[in-house]
């Protein structure tokens, strides 16, 4: 039987290029999106390279829809042995603390952290029984350490905490599974020219971010409660 996963907000973006790539390697995979004229499209574009991919509606604003697309898998693609967190939000993208408004970091929480908290308690105990892998993405500025250090950077505090408890969220998840054989990671894929920054220029290709997500995920190594960016492991 294919290996089977499952990556969330991948009608466009680096989440399709995953999809894709997982696809060309040989996976089945479940393209997650919470339009379904979009998702069907993303669908039937890879669909028609011949790629065995699926489409599954989640919105990761809306309960119901999490739990749907949960019951879905853990009903039907009880093999699910990948699953990608990719959907992602920038919030109103804040431009420092001062003017970040408690109603952009309540939605940025609400897709960015408890959408994928509620996503990731359902298809756990799956993953957890496949011996499978769980990939958070996660972005250079949710790292502390980053944000301590770094001579320059977006100072966005809803997009970026939100995904800071993204990071605590991997790590939690990590400790559970220390000592079987599923492991949960954080990747961030680095500054990437998608419509999450309006475009702007400067950043790597989708196809590039997507192969860093990718490739963690499938060098059969184990990265279990790391952080990892394209050159290795980044610190929290
Ligand atoms: N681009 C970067 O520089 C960068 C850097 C580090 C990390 N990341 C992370 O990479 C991931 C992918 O981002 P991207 O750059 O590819 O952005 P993107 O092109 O804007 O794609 C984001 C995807 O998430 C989906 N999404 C947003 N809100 C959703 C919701 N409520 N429910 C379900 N899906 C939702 C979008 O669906 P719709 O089309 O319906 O909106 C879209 O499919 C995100 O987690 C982001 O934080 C990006």
């Amino acid at each position: 039987m294919k290996k089977t996963a499952f990556v969330t907000g991948a009608n466009k973006g680096i989440g399709f290029e995953i999809v894709k790539q997982l696809g060309e390697a040989g996976w089945k995979v479940l393209l997650g999106a919470r339009s379904a004229e979009l998702g069907e499209t993303a669908v039937a574009e890879l669909a028609a390279k011949g790629l065995d991919v699926e489409f599954i509606a989640i919105d990761m604003n809306d309960l119901k829809s999490i739990e749907q697309a949960a019951d879905t898998i853990n009903g039907n693609h009880s093999e699910l042995k990948l699953l990608i967190n990719n959907a992602g939000m920038p919030g109103a993208f804040s431009r420092s603390f001062t003017d970040t408004k408690e109603e952009d970091l309540r939605n940025a929480f609400e897709v960015n952290f408890f959408g994928t908290f509620r996503l990731n308690q359902r298809l756990f105990p799956l993953i957890k029984a496949n011996e499978g892998t769980v990939v958070n993405v996660s972005t250079d500025m949710a790292s502390l350490d980053h944000m301590q250090n770094a001579a320059f950077t977006l100072n966005a505090f809803d997009y970026n905490s939100s995904k800071t408890a993204n990071n605590a969220m991997t790590l939690s998840m990590a400790y559970e599974v220390r000592d079987s054989g599923a492991q949960v990671f954080a990747v961030t894929p680095g500054f990437t020219t998608t419509d999450l920054n309006g475009n702007a220029v400067g950043g790597k290709s989708k196809e590039a971010a997507a192969a860093i997500i990718v490739g963690y995920a499938t060098d059969g190594q184990r990265h279990n409660g790391e952080f990892l960016d394209e050159k290795g492991v980044f610190a929290w």
